[in-house]
């Protein structure tokens, strides 16, 4: 079983799941942990991974470094998603087998499920229809890693656990306006209003060159309000896409690597089955989710939605069951984990 001495390897740990992990094993005091960024190891190389398992022999492996993105980075590069993310995925999963890794934690994600899966989505429902089309390459590699965990169990008697998070937020995470899940990017747009709102204008420089607005928007251009309304913040109100009537489930990334090192403490492979939904099975309306960032963040104005632009599936929920089943439930509610995501952005 894992002991505060174990050596534990967290592939990924600057991301925003990795960072979370890091920042869990610590406060549990777990100190042995190796870490590496993408540009001191590069897990698409194969003897690279090879030779760092075969200096540091990991007893534990946290497998959550990945190529992610949302639905543009999706569309325009396919190839690269599908490969680098096998590639990683075989190159660690492979490594972890040669050298002896005790269990290993290989993240999914929710995209894994066919496009019109039942809601709320449960295990079962893996392979059962069509995927949706714009994230596919990115979806047969996350199924391709979690079956390679899967045969190598039942082959060469690993211990390889696959978990498929719900949308994660929290500390490190990406606020790209162009690239970002919905629930930062709303966090950080009601921000920019509120600092137009109070003529903040150092903030605001401060803001954008913190974080790149994206959209190829210049981050020191002179006229940082035209920067913010750009991307949907006014002194006066925050512009928001779609009608607000979709449904969404978001998870604090402590919840989740709470989850995670639980299952790593004290499940095995043959209490889960193939893999298990990491998901607290409720989800919010996306106009109460608005109410509760602006309110949280402070922003006086009006809230405007922008019903000519894209707002996705109405629902995507995942099925809570076997996660509680197996001993786990979420300790951070959506209020507290938002004002805490938000008290760290200000920092
Ligand atoms: N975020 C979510 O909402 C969510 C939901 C469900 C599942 N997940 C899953 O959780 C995992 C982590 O996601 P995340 O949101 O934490 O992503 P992230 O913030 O983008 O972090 C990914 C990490 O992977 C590392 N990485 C990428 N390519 C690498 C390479 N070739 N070699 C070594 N390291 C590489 C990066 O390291 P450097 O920083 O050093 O470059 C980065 O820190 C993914 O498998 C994802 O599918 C995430």
């Amino acid at each position: 079983m894992m002991n505060k001495n174990s050596k534990i390897y967290v592939a990924g740990h600057r991301g925003l799941v990795g960072s979370a992990l890091e920042r869990c094993l610590k406060k549990n005091g777990y100190e042995n942990i190796v870490a590496k960024s993408s540009a001191e190891l590069d897990l698409t190389n194969q003897s690279a991974v090879d030779e760092f398992f075969y200096a540091e022999k990991p007893e534990y492996v946290f497998l959550a470094a990945a190529k992610v993105g949302g639905i543009l980075a999706n569309l325009s590069y396919p190839a690269e998603f599908i490969y680098k993310n096998i590639a990683i995925g075989t190159n660690v999963v492979h490594a972890a087998m040669k050298y002896g890794t005790k269990k290993l934690i290989n993240f999914g994600s929710s995209c894994i499920y066919p496009r019109l899966a039942p809601q709320p989505m449960k295990e079962d429902c893996l392979l059962t229809s069509e995927l949706e089309s714009t994230n596919e390459a990115y979806a047969v590699a996350k199924i391709a890693i979690l079956k390679l965990c899967r045969y190598y169990n039942q082959q060469y008697g690993t211990n390889f656990i696959s978990v498929m998070p719900t949308n994660q937020y929290g500390e490190n995470d990406n606020f790209n306006m162009e690239t970002a899940h919905a629930l930062p990017m709303l966090m950080r747009r009601f921000h920019l209003a509120k600092l137009l709102q109070k003529n903040d204008f150092s903030g605001l420089k401060n803001d954008l060159k913190k974080y790149p607005p994206g959209f190829g928007l210049d981050e020191n251009a002179e006229n940082s309000e035209s920067v913010a309304n750009a991307v949907g913040a006014y002194r006066d109100k925050v512009v928001v896409w779609g009608d607000g009537s979709s449904r969404r489930e978001f998870m604090n990334s402590d919840d989740l690597a709470d989850a995670c090192v639980y299952l790593m403490k004290n499940k095995n492979y043959k209490d889960i089955g193939e893999f298990v939904n990491i998901t607290s099975g409720t989800d919010i309306l996306l106009k109460d989710l608005v109410e509760i960032i602006k309110k949280i963040v402070g922003f006086e104005g009006v809230v405007e939605y922008d019903v000519t632009k894209p707002h996705g599936t109405p629902r995507k929920l995942m099925d809570t069951s076997k996660i509680r089943s197996l001993g786990w439930e979420p300790k951070i509610s959506l209020r507290d984990g938002i004002k805490k995501f938000y008290e760290w952005y200000l920092k």
